[in-house]
């Protein structure tokens, strides 16, 4: 164990007065399956954390997959490794910023020529910060256009995508449990207009049979909040579950989420939060002695 490691366990001891024993989790990983066989899904930020085990997930369940990231060569690894990881390589990869709205549209016709055709959108790229006490507007302008207003444009187009051709897909939007907090960042009220945009998205492609659904993560151990994801500790005591989720969790029912097991949950979004979502947003003292 590192240095960092026993400072964290030690700090809290202190705060919790609990000796801190390693957290593991018990995880049922879907085994491969044909859940998504035929289909094809975009997945925007596929190149780490919740969008990288997303798409080693659709790949076993049979799906092609196309990944974006901002930078063409990490994306281009990320495919390579993902080949490496599940043997398969019906994997794509393109470079399209969350950011450059303009660029959608081109890039969807050439993620169409190389892939055939797209049957799921996975919006699942987004950053964090714009904080309060101190985002610029710079900072802040960032964090919207990436996680939502890229999203509304892609969905847009993807949408009217879906209807021209009549397919029958599917939107997932990576929402989050921050939109059940007060938003003092502008993560947190990107969050909240996912919330938002995903129950109008699925009002308005219902009637097409375009299922659109959300899975909100709670604190998961992906880059975004661990250097090293999965591989670092995973305990997080203020969670009732006493651990971060895993990327490999969210995938899991994403999966679910987005095959035809699930075409009765419509603007739904499925919490994932080991009990931080509602139950810790504590202002009395709950207890059941
Ligand atoms: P991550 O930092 O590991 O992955 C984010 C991905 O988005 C990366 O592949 C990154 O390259 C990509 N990305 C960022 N800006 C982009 C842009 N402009 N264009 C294209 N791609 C871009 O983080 P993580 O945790 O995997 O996040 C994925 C989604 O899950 C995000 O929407 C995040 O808000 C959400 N989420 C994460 C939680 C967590 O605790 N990690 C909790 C709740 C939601």
């Amino acid at each position: 164990m590192n240095l960092r490691k026993y400072l964290k366990r030690g700090l809290q001891y202190v705060r919790y007065g609990i000796p801190e024993k390693p957290v593991y989790a018990q995880i049922s990983t879907l085994a491969p399956n044909e859940l998504l066989k035929e289909r094809t899904a975009l997945i925007t930020g596929g190149t780490s954390g919740i969008g990288y085990d997303i798409s080693k997930a659709f790949l076993l369940a049979g799906a092609k997959v196309i990944i974006t990231g901002r930078n063409k060569e990490k994306v281009d690894k990320t495919c390579n490794s993902l080949i490496q990881e599940t043997g398969l390589n019906t994997i794509y990869g393109i470079q399209m910023d969350n950011t450059d709205v303009p660029s959608f549209q081109p890039k969807l016709e050439s993620i169409i020529k190389l892939a055939g055709q797209i049957d799921i959108l996975v919006n699942n790229a987004g950053i964090l910060g714009g904080n309060i006490n101190n985002s610029t507007e710079v900072e802040f302008d960032k964090v919207i256009q990436t996680n939502l207003k890229g999203v509304f444009f892609l969905s847009q187009i993807v949408g009217r995508y879906f209807k021209r051709n009549n397919i029958h897909g599917n939107i997932l939007n990576v929402a989050s449990s921050s939109s059940l907090r007060p938003a003092t960042s502008a993560y947190t009220i990107s969050k909240w207009g996912i919330r938002g945009l995903t129950l109008g998205l699925a009002r308005v492609l219902a009637p097409y049979d375009i299922v659109v659904n959300g899975i909100a993560p709670g604190p998961t151990a992906t880059p975004m909040l661990m250097r090293n994801g999965v591989r670092d500790d995973i305990a997080l005591r203020k969670s009732l579950a006493g651990r971060y989720a895993t990327p490999e969790e969210i995938a899991n029912m994403s999966v679910v989420l987005v095959s035809n097991m699930s075409r009765m949950v419509i603007g739904d979004i499925v919490y994932m939060t080991g009990g931080a979502g509602l139950l810790t947003n504590d202002d009395i003292n709950y207890n059941f002695d």
